[in-house]
């Protein structure tokens, strides 16, 4: 990559001088070929946010939930729904229980914008009709407005054409109980433009868009190091929706991501999670649309973190450890700002007792929960640096730990250019 090796920072007036602080670096020829972090404004101004929406999180598929969140509580409840955030998008997936045809489109009222239900990650959401929490205009499951109540019969001898209206979709795919959402499905970017927004092509082009992935979670194929093997596939069927947590963050999403792509800050900020990890023999597999975390344990331990760890670009982290599975949707919520929302999920049929099963979830919850709260304070603690200015010289990334930094990183540079973010 080509970068600036110059830049000058600080350009202020105090009183009636200019002062003025040259933070350039040079870097030598020797330092020019390793791979540069972002400069510090990428995760600060908003401008970048924005054109990350528009250019790459946006077209991206998405995962949005899991299809055991879409279950009703009585065979009379003609459909289901959850409503959840994409990125700043609202979004609303519903199901008709008659026909099982999953769709899912921005909870935005045509009329004024108000929500066709709130933001919930229930188990059980029954949903009777898609109608406006604001002033009730409704909607058909199919996204087609039905009947503005009270609105007024016509307006200049016209009546309103109801059909300009229905309601903005997102495209939706479903696949081994995951379910996937594109917020802005057509635009140039989309790796499924023209495909149909729901149904079994739908799906077919979320598995296109995404082989690599779907076949590492199969178990399809095999890697140079065997780790590919069908033997490590995550039998995501075997696993259904037990509770969802959510941790507000104060930083750019990239820096979660980032964070989560590397082992390299293991032995510095997780002493118990390095106690089970082998350092030495940590690695990074950088895949098409993913990167995965391969860790042999130590000799002699039993871990509670031994499984499959595994991004997926641009918001997804999947944690499969044995008896739980949790999906960690990574929701940038600003360009400051950030949701990390869990969705944990545990085995169906755990064998033992529901005490059992229950004790189980609840202490890998609360691992889950020590991790990312080390994991929060540090990347809390670099937006902080971030945003005061200091980093806008980037640094040299680790060839030994933070290949999939590099991979993301590019991606996200390659939307800037599109568009037109400059560094
Ligand atoms: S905003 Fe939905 S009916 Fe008015
Ligand atoms: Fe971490």
């Amino acid at each position: 990559f080509f970068f600036c090796t110059s830049f000058t920072m600080l350009s202020f007036h105090s009183g009636s001088k200019l002062i003025s602080a040259n933070f350039a670096r040079k870097f030598s020829s020797v330092n020019a070929s390793f791979t540069r972090s972002l400069p510090g404004k990428a995760f600060v101004d908003p401008k970048f946010y924005e054109v990350e929406r528009q250019h790459l999180l946006g077209p991206a598929w998405q995962l949005v939930g899991h299809e055991s969140q879409l279950v009703t509580s009585n065979e009379k409840a003609p459909a289901s729904y959850f409503a959840e955030t994409v990125c700043g998008w609202p979004a609303i997936v519903v199901k008709s229980a008659k026909t099982g045809q999953v769709n899912a489109y921005h909870n935005v009222c045509r009329h004024k914008g108000g929500p066709l239900e709130w933001n919930n990650t229930a188990g059980i959401c029954d949903l009777n009709g898609l109608k406006c929490k604001y002033h009730g205009w409704a909607y058909s499951l199919e996204g087609k407005l039905l009947g503005v109540p009270a609105f007024g019969e016509s307006c200049e001898g016209h009546k309103l054409d109801r059909s300009e209206f229905n309601l903005w979709p997102m495209r939706v795919a479903t696949w081994r109980g995951l379910i996937f959402v594109q917020a802005l499905p057509n635009t140039p970017e989309d790796p499924s433009k023209g495909a149909p927004l729901t149904g079994p092509e739908a799906n077919a082009a979320f598995v296109k868009a995404n082989q690599a992935f779907c076949d590492r979670m199969s178990g399809i194929g095999g890697g140079s190091n065997g780790t590919n093997s069908a033997s490590s596939s995550v039998p995501l069927e075997e696993f259904s929706f037990h509770s969802a947590v959510s941790h507000k963050l104060k930083c750019n999403w990239k820096l979660y991501v980032e964070n989560y792509l590397e082992g390299y800050h293991i032995p510095h900020i997780h002493p118990e999670l390095n106690k089970q990890v082998d350092m030495k023999e940590y690695k990074v597999l950088v895949r098409e649309g993913y990167v995965e975390h391969v860790s042999p344990l130590p000799a002699g331990v039993v871990s509670s973190y031994e499984g499959v760890w595994l991004w997926h670009h641009p918001t997804l982290a999947v944690n499969y450890y044995g008896t739980g599975l949790s999906l960690e949707r990574i929701v940038p919520t600003g360009p400051g700002t950030t949701e990390i929302r869990y969705i944990y999920l545990f085995r169906k049929e755990a064998g033992g007792s529901v005490e059992e099963g229950q004790k189980k979830a609840t202490e890998a919850i609360a691992m889950s929960t020590e991790v990312t709260g080390e994991d929060v304070s540090m990347v809390e603690e670099l937006q902080r640096a971030l945003e005061g200015g200091g980093y806008q010289s980037p640094g040299c990334l680790s060839p030994r730990h933070e290949q999939g930094v590099g991979y993301f990183q590019k991606l996200v540079r390659e939307a800037h250019a599109r568009g037109g973010a400059t560094y």
